[in-house]
């Protein structure tokens, strides 16, 4: 089956797509990408917004008969793609192909530390044991394990990390709920798939070796997809430097807390410097002011309230790792504790004291937190190898990839050499078919009025627009 019997004005597309219309740009596209996968090279594609990339590249890839990765910018887009792109997808095509979803080991329940935080003394606040009794039912019956799926626990609720790992306290194989484990089984049929969707991020920890498990994915692949490919950049530039937010240390304290009452109360110390550690991160919060924003490391160093606040955090970690060696002998968790608090202690030693010009250092504030960042200021060399170490065909696709016309600026981040790219226009006459319109004097989203308040202005655009709106809410 060849890319028209797909595109054309009675294809298999137009049979399955509400309101198909045949467009160039896409066919074109589509065509390129074909033959770049065929051929095993590289290609660079960039086609306007809602030209259809999507089954620009899924179609080839899916063609091809090779083993494909797609990775898309957000997790939202990954959900999008794989619940409604691919099954439509699946209904035309003749040869039945396999798809599966893989995020990163945060998006999946931890049945090991669930079952902690249901047994541990620790007191939660009735919200988190709301929260978490919400979980321990929904744990019963999800097939997947992927914290999207439940309703009534936003996946940015704290307690999530209860009832999700991380690499420093995963416990692998020696855990007792490995046959059931989710990621387990996740990565496990991520393995098996044709057609594996991810997103950048957990692209480039596979990429920067932060997790395990991952990286026999890649080897096997013949093409990697990337698509929303101006964010790839900035992901990994930051994949390959340290980001230590106010968040992990709290969690570290936290789970050092809860350790504690589990099995090393007879070692107070332990109790008072997790404590210690939490108020330190709450000082330097309080030290950055109110102002939500990124700034260079070099203005932190003039400021002696948040050097000596940082300081603080320092000695108060380390503090807390001593205790934490003591304790260590005492169970596998206290041990686990232990090492992740080495590791932070030496990561926030080697932003704190980096010298390197190849390396920028800087901060951003968040409302509740803040992270603390080292970042390389080049990663051309790494992601050659990483392109080198998989021989498959690489296609890069945005709306966004060049800038006067030439891809030179976006390869050069990447370090692409000798790439070929394309760029299509949008099929839609923007300028003249919309309208941008920005309500002034609107409160912050969190503000309790803010929803009636926005509402006010979204009925009248989408009665007008006949639903035919985008809201961007930032
Ligand atoms: N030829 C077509 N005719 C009509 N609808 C199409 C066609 N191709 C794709 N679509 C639909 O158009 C919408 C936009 O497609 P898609 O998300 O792939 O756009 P995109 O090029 O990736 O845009 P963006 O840059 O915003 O991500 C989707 O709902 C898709 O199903
Ligand atoms: S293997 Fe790791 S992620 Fe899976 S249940 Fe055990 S601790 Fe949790
Ligand atoms: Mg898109």
């Amino acid at each position: 089956m060849d890319i028209s019997a797909f595109f054309s004005s009675n294809g298999i597309l137009a049979k399955a797509v509400k309101g198909y219309q045949p467009r160039q740009a896409q066919v074109e596209m589509a065509t390129a990408i074909d033959t770049a996968i065929r051929e095993n090279r590289h290609f660079i594609a960039e086609a306007g917004t809602g030209t259809g990339k999507t089954f620009a590249y899924l179609v080839p890839a899916l063609l091809s008969g090779k083993k494909a990765i797609v990775s898309t910018g957000t997790k939202n887009l990954q959900d999008q793609l794989f619940n409604k792109d691919i099954p439509l997808l699946r209904k035309v095509f003749k040869t039945p192909f396999t798809a599966a979803l893989l995020k990163g080991r945060s998006n999946y329940l931890c049945l090991l530390r669930l079952k902690n935080a249901m047994t541990t003394t620790f007191g939660f606040s009735k919200d988190d044991a709301m929260a978490l009794a919400k979980i321990n039912t929904w744990a019963s019956r999800t097939q997947t394990g992927d914290i999207s799926e439940i309703a009534g626990v936003e996946e940015n609720n704290p307690i999530w990390y209860q009832a999700t790992s991380t690499v420093g306290n995963c416990l692998g194989q020696e855990c007792a709920d490995y046959a059931q484990c989710f990621l387990v089984k996740a990565r496990k049929k991520a393995q098996e798939a044709d057609l594996i969707v991810v997103n950048h991020h957990l692209l480039c920890a596979d990429w920067a070796i932060r997790d395990n498990g991952f990286g026999e994915l890649l080897p096997s692949v013949g093409a990697v997809i990337i698509d929303e490919a101006h964010q790839l950049p900035e992901t990994a530039a930051n994949f390959l430097g340290i980001n230590l937010s106010g968040r992990q240390f709290n969690e570290l304290a936290q789970d050092s807390l809860v350790e504690f009452y589990q099995d090393a109360t007879d070692i107070p110390e332990l109790r008072a410097t997790a404590e210690n550690l939490e108020h330190a991160v709450r000082n330097l919060r309080l030290a950055f002011g109110i102002e939500l924003k990124r700034g260079d490391w070099q203005e932190l160093v003039k400021n002696k309230a948040v050097m000596d606040a940082l300081h603080s955090l320092q000695t108060n970690l380390q503090q807390l790792t001593e205790q934490l060696k003591i304790a260590s002998v005492k169970s596998k968790n206290l041990d686990v504790c232990f090492k992740r608090a080495e590791e932070l202690s030496e990561q926030l030693q080697a932003i704190v004291t980096e010298q390197d010009s190849k390396w920028i250092r800087w901060y951003e504030l968040h409302r509740q937190s803040f992270t603390l960042n080292r970042t390389p200021l080049t990663i051309t060399n790494e992601f050659q190898q990483f392109m080198l170490l998989h021989k498959a065909s690489w296609i890069f696709t945005s709306a966004t990839l060049s800038v006067a016309n030439s891809f030179e600026h976006f390869s050069s981040q990447l370090g692409l050499t000798d790439i070929p790219g394309a760029s299509w226009s949008s099929p839609f006459d923007y300028a003249n078919q919309s309208l941008f319109y920005h309500p002034k004097g609107l409160p912050h989203p969190n503000d309790p009025h803010f929803i009636p308040l926005i509402l006010e202005f979204v009925v009248p655009v989408l009665e007008a627009s006949q639903g035919r709106a985008f809201f961007f809410i930032h």
